[in-house]
């Protein structure tokens, strides 16, 4: 059978595989809600601007709510024979309404529709992740502020460099969420944007009122190009940059996660709720949330270069590739929100285990830079100060010696500017304590980050 909606100058249907092929309704009746929002806004634009009678608006606008009414009832059934979501909606309206349904789409295309409702609907998903992450950075920063004594070497090359407080790496994590959430902030900015009244590409000749319904709608803006309306996507590509710089972010505390969670490390232990046992071996609690997390972060880089791929050499405007813009978003803003939300649980309950952290800074010549510091402060030039204590390293590894268990005589014979006062300085406490730099691991310092971040999230 020909296509009821645009079959007219055909002479044949398509086969039953093209039918199955071009459709969109299996993944795009996701839109459901936002289509019928954008035609209800387009119902009442019509009508203002007289392109159709009061009476003619009334019933359309009572049969398009009828059918929000039925959607959230789970009453609407779709079908690939009407292709997408905006033909099914347009022809359960018409089972509603009659043949005036068939007014709805006066100077309007599927082109600049579906477009509506992808904003729409981006606008609503933006909204829900940012409040994921602000869970997240609450999460954090708690978590921080009850750890800003809690000690552990700060590692560079993945080897012990310089004793840091446990809240001072939260919050690196903390800058880095709050940078993901500027990004999704500025995507939602981007899908802020009505490309409603575009119409196929060049506009209409109808008196049509592209400001109203993008107020109707909740738009900050209107798109200035009609060809743009149609064919921008980039409002998408922000969202899925954003999406896999989030997961790469999240990945790597995963992978931090799982290491310290190791009998070699042991820094932490995951609760029972988001660890999962063997089916073989009955000692075995594997970090496995944290591991498909990290393992997600693929699919979501995968979703951002398959629609930049899309993208990629298309002609303006419309072209039947930009219907693959949905499948990949759709599965990004699951996966992100998902991985969003189950991290924030695994971080709140994590336990992490603080004599397992300090344990491993009492023999580690962490406290290294401290003795050059200590020498430079006296006058030795770093360079010498570094080639001396180098030299007092190598020696208190041959004989198991850490630093501030040499004595005195010792290490005046390296460098005879030492006093007793240094064995303070080499205390891992002393050597966070003693950070005063800006943004430093300094327990000051620490507190100052929290402070700021408490106060930002509380005015968010
Ligand atoms: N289902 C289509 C999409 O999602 C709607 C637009 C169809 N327009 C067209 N000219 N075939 O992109």
């Amino acid at each position: 059978t020909k296509n009821q909606m645009w079959g007219g100058r055909f002479e044949h249907g398509n086969t039953a595989d093209v039918v199955r092929f071009n459709a969109s309704i299996q993944f795009d009746q996701r839109l459901a809600k936002h289509d019928i929002t954008g035609s209800l806004a387009h119902a009442k634009m019509l009508v203002k601007t007289k392109i159709l009678s009061a009476s003619e608006g009334q019933q359309i606008i009572a049969g398009l709510e009828a059918l929000q009414e039925k959607l959230v009832a789970g009453q609407l059934e779709f079908s690939p024979d009407y292709e997408d979501i905006h033909m099914n909606i347009e022809n359960l309206l018409k089972e509603e309404i009659g043949p005036v349904a068939g007014k709805l789409h006066t100077a309007r295309s599927r082109n600049d529709q579906t477009a509506t409702d992808m904003h729409l609907f981006m606008k609503d998903e933006l909204a829900s992740i940012s409040a994921l992450l602000k869970n997240l950075l609450q999460t954090l920063v708690n978590k921080a502020d009850a750890n800003v004594s809690t000690l552990m070497p700060g590692y560079t090359h993945l080897q012990h460099a310089q004793p840091i407080s446990y809240a001072h790496y939260l919050l690196a994590y903390y800058e880095m969420f709050t940078r993901d959430l500027g990004r999704f902030q500025a995507a939602q900015k981007s899908a802020d944007n009505s490309p409603l009244g575009a119409a196929a590409l060049a506009g209409t000749t109808f008196p049509i009122d592209r400001e109203y319904s993008a107020q109707e709608l909740g738009f900050a803006a209107v798109y200035q190009n009609s060809i743009d309306a149609v064919s921008d996507r980039d409002y998408l590509l922000d969202f899925l940059s954003a999406a896999a710089t989030l997961m790469m972010h999240l990945s790597r505390f995963c992978e931090e996660i799982i290491q310290w969670n190791s009998y070699e490390f042991g820094y932490l232990e995951i609760s029972d709720q988001y660890a999962t046992g063997s089916s073989i071996m009955p000692q075995k609690k594997n970090p496995d949330v944290a591991e498909l997390i990290r393992g997600k972060t693929g699919r979501v880089y995968g979703d951002l270069f398959a629609m930049l791929t899309t993208l990629k050499g298309l002609p303006l405007a419309y072209d039947k590739d930009l219907q693959e813009d949905k499948e990949g978003v759709f599965d990004a803003l699951d996966t992100v929100k998902d991985c969003t939300s189950l991290f924030t649980g695994m971080l709140a309950e994590l336990q992490i285990k603080p004599e397992k952290m300090a344990a491993s800074l009492t023999d580690d010549f962490s406290n290294a830079t401290e003795l050059a510091d200590y020498l430079a402060a006296k006058g030795v030039p770093f360079r010498q100060a570094h080639a001396i204590v180098g030299q007092l390293v190598h020696y208190g590894m041959e004989n198991h010696l850490p630093l501030q268990e040499m004595p005195l005589e010792l290490l005046q014979k390296a460098a005879p500017q030492i006093k007793a006062d240094v064995y303070a300085d080499l205390a891992p406490e002393n050597a966070v304590a003693r950070r005063v730099s800006l943004g430093s691991t300094g327990f000051e310092q620490v507190r100052f980050q929290i402070q700021q971040a408490q106060q930002k999230l509380a005015n968010n």
